[in-house]
Order: structure tokens, then sequence, then C-alpha cells
């Protein structure tokens, strides 16, 4: 596996994923449990973040406690992007966001873009772009040129279920950027759906199929 890619296997995750996957799950619960497991991911990608110290007083003496320097941005694609947005903003809810729309031409697979907005000084800020599936990779790789372009340097990828195809694209095409996912599934369908994968990640949390 490329040094840049991350397989996040913790057991409690194995076991929310195996909800994701079952076509049973409900709208609520897939949409609960995508949360979920997007905390549990950024509680593990952020073990080795920057802290500095503070002197605080306690109500018994001073101290000194440790908060995060880095600016945090994070940038969901849509729409099926939001929900691990929502999850990520739980935990650090000084976090900019921007928002960057791309939906995948369903006959050619190709990314199509038709919204980008992102936070000003995005060179100085820890980047997530966040999208629960990494199928061919078009639409990754796109968000990623648009983040680059809007200054982006420090770029981590945040997707729940990966392709084969998709991480080799993301890393040969942006070899800087590090992807953490829960896991990597080796095919796509002739649809490019991720087999065995979860099925359409925006319709099952939006309840539009
Ligand atoms: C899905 C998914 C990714 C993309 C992955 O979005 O959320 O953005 O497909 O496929 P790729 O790696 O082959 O580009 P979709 O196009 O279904 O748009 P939606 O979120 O608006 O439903
Ligand atoms: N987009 C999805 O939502 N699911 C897939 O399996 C592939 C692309």
């Amino acid at each position: 596996m490329d040094k840049n890619v991350f397989l996040i296997d913790h057991p409690l995750i194995q076991h929310k994923l195996t909800f994701l996957r079952n076509k049973q799950t409900n709208t609520k619960e897939f949409r609960e449990i995508v949360k979920e497991v997007t905390a549990l991911m950024v509680y593990e990608i952020f073990r080795d973040v920057q802290l500095k110290d503070l002197e605080i007083e306690t109500p018994i003496s001073k101290a000194v406690g440790k908060i995060m320097t880095d600016e945090v941005a994070v940038i969901p694609i849509l729409r099926a992007g939001l929900v691990m947005e929502e999850g990520i903003l739980e935990l650090i809810p000084t976090a900019k966001v921007g928002h960057i729309g791309i939906y995948r031409d369903p006959e050619t697979l190709e990314p199509v873009e038709y919204y980008c907005k992102l936070p000003q000084d995005l060179h100085k800020s820890n980047i997530l772009i966040v999208d629960p599936m990494l199928a061919t990779g078009g639409s990754v790789v796109k968000a990623i040129d648009l983040v680059k372009e809007g200054g982006g340097k420090d770029i981590k990828l945040v997707c729940l279920i990966s392709a084969t195809p998709g991480v080799e694209k993301v890393t040969s095409k942006h070899p800087d950027v590090k992807i953490y996912t829960i896991s990597i599934d080796s095919e796509l369908n002739s649809h490019g759906y991720i087999v065995p994968g979860l099925g359409d990640a925006g319709d099952r949390l939006f309840g539009t199929k």
C-alpha cells in the first residue's frame, strides 16, 4: 500500500461499517452512523496534531494546558460529504468550511463541477476534504485540484469506502495528499459503483431513492 494511504480499521469502525453496507439500514440510522464513523476517523487522524501550551487557571491553581495550533478547514464534496462535515464540526466546531459541488456524470463517469466556495487563507489550514465514496477517483481528484488552486497545501482526504482504482488515481495525480479510509474494496461494477461498497451514498444519506 502507498505510504500515504492509511486504513483505519479499528474494531468499532468495522462494526459500524457493516451497518453502512447493509441495505436494510434506514436513512436515519445510515446518516447517524456516517457521522459517528467520521468522528472516530478524525479522532485517529488528529493523533499527531500540533499543540501549544496555554496558561490557564483552574478553580484551584494555575495550570498549563494544551490547545491545537492548526486552523482546520473541512471541505465536503456535495452532496454526500455534507453529513461527514457535520460529524467533524461536532468535534472541531471552530473549523472553517468550504463547499465543492461535483457530481459524476452517470454515462461517462466524469466529474462535473457546479459549485466552489472555499475559505480564505487555505495555505495556513490543515485541510480535510471529505466524501464517503472514492470510486474512479475523478470527483476527488477534481476537488483536490480546486483546493490547490485556492492555495491549499496541507491536504488530507477522508473517505469511508475507497476502491483500488480511485486510490491509485489520487496517489498518482496528487502524491502529496494523505488518504484516510476505513475500507479499500477492489472492484467497480460496470456503472462505476464500488463492489461490495454500500450503494449510492448520496441517495442513502438523503433518502432520494
Ligand atoms: C458520489 C460520491 C463521490 C463520487 C465518487 O457522488 O459521493 O463524490 O460519486 O465517484 P468517483 O470517485 O467515480 O468520482 P455523486 O456523483 O453520486 O453525487 P451526489 O453526492 O450529488 O449524489
Ligand atoms: N458513488 C457512490 O455513491 N457509490 C459508489 O459506489 C460509487 C460512486
